[in-house]
């Protein structure tokens, strides 16, 4: 009869509608905004992954901050020995990434996709080698993360480990032959505050090669 069938019409109808709703709630959608922060009393937290064609006995890293004070000497950050070529899996996620930050930089709705599918995939961190590269390392790799206050201040990495002293600090570079300086370096990570998986931030994947 005509009842029935506007009944079954009316309960697919439901079912269709309730299932339609339900996808739509599971699908989550992060928002990324910016605000300005009121905090003064808590530390900002720096997050680093670089890597510098010096060898980590010649290299050290420090913030130093307005008030000319070496902020908790960089003692987060892990210096690693390693190779500065990346090996080829590598190189072809430096290649992605900088592609994505290529294409960021005309859209940046692009975060929003690039944010909802890290939920599903893993970190935009550098891939680990998956060559055993048996060469000696010739560079330095600097990770980790420090806090400073929030003030103004500055972060470095140059040549000689800091050593403190009564006004500000120095770095002991006299040890330092010249020709082993190399400031070619690649940023693989740069940020602020905790680590929000899917953001790539501006500096993420850059690289400057030193040719003299
Ligand atoms: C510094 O190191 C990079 C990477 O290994 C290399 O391409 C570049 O030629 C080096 N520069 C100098 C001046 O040796």
């Amino acid at each position: 009869s005509s009842d029935n069938s506007v009944s079954l019409i009316a309960f697919t109808t439901i079912a269709f509608l309730t299932i339609m709703e339900f996808t739509v709630y599971r699908d989550t959608w992060m928002k990324y905004e910016y605000e300005v922060d009121k905090d003064f009393t808590s530390k900002l937290r720096i997050n680093i992954d670089i890597t510098v064609a010096m060898r980590c006995q010649y290299v050290g890293a420090d913030v130093l901050d307005l008030a000319e004070t070496m902020v908790a000497s960089a003692d987060g950050l892990i210096y690693e020995p390693v190779m500065f070529d990346l090996s080829p899996q590598q190189k072809e996620w430096q290649r992605v990434l900088q592609l994505i930050q290529s294409r960021l930089q005309e859209e940046h709705s692009l975060q929003d996709v690039i944010f909802k599918s890290a939920f599903k995939s893993a970190s935009t961190a550098l891939p680990p080698r998956e060559d055993n590269s048996l060469q000696s390392p010739d560079a330095c790799r600097i990770h980790g993360h420090l806090y400073v206050n929030k003030v103004a201040g500055n972060f470095h990495i140059t040549v000689g480990k800091a050593i403190p002293h009564p006004r500000g600090h120095a770095h002991l570079a006299a040890l330092v032959s010249h020709d082993s300086y190399n400031f070619s370096h690649r940023i693989d990570h740069l940020s602020f505050g905790e680590l929000i998986p899917g953001i790539i931030n501006p500096l993420d994947g850059t690289e400057k090669i030193a040719s003299d």
